[in-house]
């Protein structure tokens, strides 16, 4: 009996707990209810922008239709709106690793989401691809992520906690001591071979605990799959007609190459900007990256974390230290609509691919 009144109690404290907090959090009072509202029009794509000027391109390209509907949540705006019928929900980013992460994780936590599309810019270390040009990466990585080695420690010296399994050397490393410019050079000077104080710093695999997986016990990986049936639709994609992506700013400005999309096997990512051709040279010759940008992993990593399936469509807008700045400069916005047209097509080739309820809704 004692027990049962003390049971009692406990569920009538929670129940009023929980209406004293609906009464006062805003994510529990009319914003969860637009969010509920808004759920029963799902699944949505999700669609993560890297700012407002990319995320306006879309809004604003022919084949938006825009629900006016907005959710405004933890600083970020949900847009609602429909592209050839398919329901998306588009999200600004912002860059840098954190805040793409915290966007993406939101966008999968507050709304029913089928799949997400990242589109944006990038800069690349791949020489084959040119300013304009359209990649989709199979996969991602941050590259961020280092164990910096004391000096004198090299590739025969174990790193601080590898016996305990937080770090290993299997990635490999960058040497500081090889980018000297004599040694670059090949100048026989016996001063090139002195060491670098800086050492070492080796590459890490990413920390994750997927949803699904046994609870709190980590999970490691670098190379990040976008979905595999999202990767093969987007084959369709290299041969898309060259008319839709733009090569010239104005009459008289344009690109040297007509621009293409291609797939490609990897990007990186890092809250690092990268404008360093040798560290570009280092990145694709070890991980034979294409794209380098200061988001994309972070969206992979909080999809492949939920199991939801993404791809990411980026842009080359800068040539990582080689290139013109002026050519980054002019192109930059080319570029981003290059972005937002593949982008579109893109959708249009998953809604040919299975059909989905089309339709403006109002919350
Ligand atoms: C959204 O607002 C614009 C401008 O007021 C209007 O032209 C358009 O029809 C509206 N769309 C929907 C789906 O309500
Ligand atoms: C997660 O696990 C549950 C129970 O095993 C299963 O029903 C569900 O399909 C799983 N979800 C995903 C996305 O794997
Ligand atoms: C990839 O996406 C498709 C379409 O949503 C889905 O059916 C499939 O399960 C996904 N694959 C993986 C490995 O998540
Ligand atoms: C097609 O749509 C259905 C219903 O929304 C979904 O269950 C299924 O996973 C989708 N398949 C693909 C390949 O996207």
């Amino acid at each position: 009996m004692a027990a049962l009144i003390s049971k009692l109690l406990f569920l009538v404290t929670l129940t009023l707990l929980g209406l004293n907090y609906n009464a006062n959090a805003e994510i529990r009072g009319k914003t969860q209810r637009k969010i509920n509202r808004a759920n029963r029009y799902g699944p949505f794509l999700g669609i993560v922008t890297q700012s407002n000027f990319q995320k306006n391109l879309l809004l604003e390209h022919p084949s938006f239709t825009s629900y006016n509907e907005t959710i405004e949540f933890a600083g970020r705006v949900f847009t609602f709106g429909g592209i050839s019928g398919e329901r998306v929900v588009v999200v600004v980013s912002g860059s840098s690793l954190i805040n793409t992460g915290i966007t993406t994780q939101l966008l999968l936590s507050l709304f029913r989401i089928k799949g997400v599309i990242h589109y944006g810019l990038a800069g690349s270390v791949d020489p084959s691809l040119h300013i304009g040009d359209v990649t989709i990466p199979q996969f991602w990585s941050h590259s961020g992520l280092w164990v910096w080695q004391r000096f004198l420690d090299g590739p025969q010296n174990k790193l601080p906690l590898e016996d305990s399994g937080d770090f290993s050397r299997k990635l490999g490393y960058l040497k500081f001591a090889d980018y000297a410019v004599y040694v670059l050079e090949g100048l026989d000077r016996p001063d090139a071979r002195l060491d670098n104080s800086l050492n070492n710093i080796w590459f890490q695999e990413e920390r994750v605990y997927p949803f699904n997986s046994t609870l709190e016990e980590r999970e490691r990986i670098f190379w990040v799959p976008v979905n595999a049936t999202y990767y093969e639709i987007a084959n369709d994609l290299e041969s898309l007609d060259s008319e839709l992506l733009e090569k010239c700013v104005n009459p008289t400005n344009c690109l040297a190459t007509t621009p293409e999309v291609s797939r490609v096997p990897t990007g990186t990512s890092a809250s690092i900007y990268v404008d360093n051709a040798a560290f570009g040279v280092f990145l694709n010759d070890k991980f034979n990256v294409g794209p380098v940008d200061m988001d994309s992993a972070a969206v992979a990593l909080a999809c492949h974390q939920q199991k939801k399936p993404f791809i990411i469509i980026k842009a080359i807008s800068d040539l990582v230290g080689r290139g013109s700045v002026e050519d980054a400069n002019s192109f930059g916005s080319l570029a981003a609509k290059n972005s937002v047209t593949v982008t579109v097509e893109f959708v249009k080739l998953l809604q040919e691919f299975n059909v989905s309820r089309p339709g403006v809704f109002s919350l």
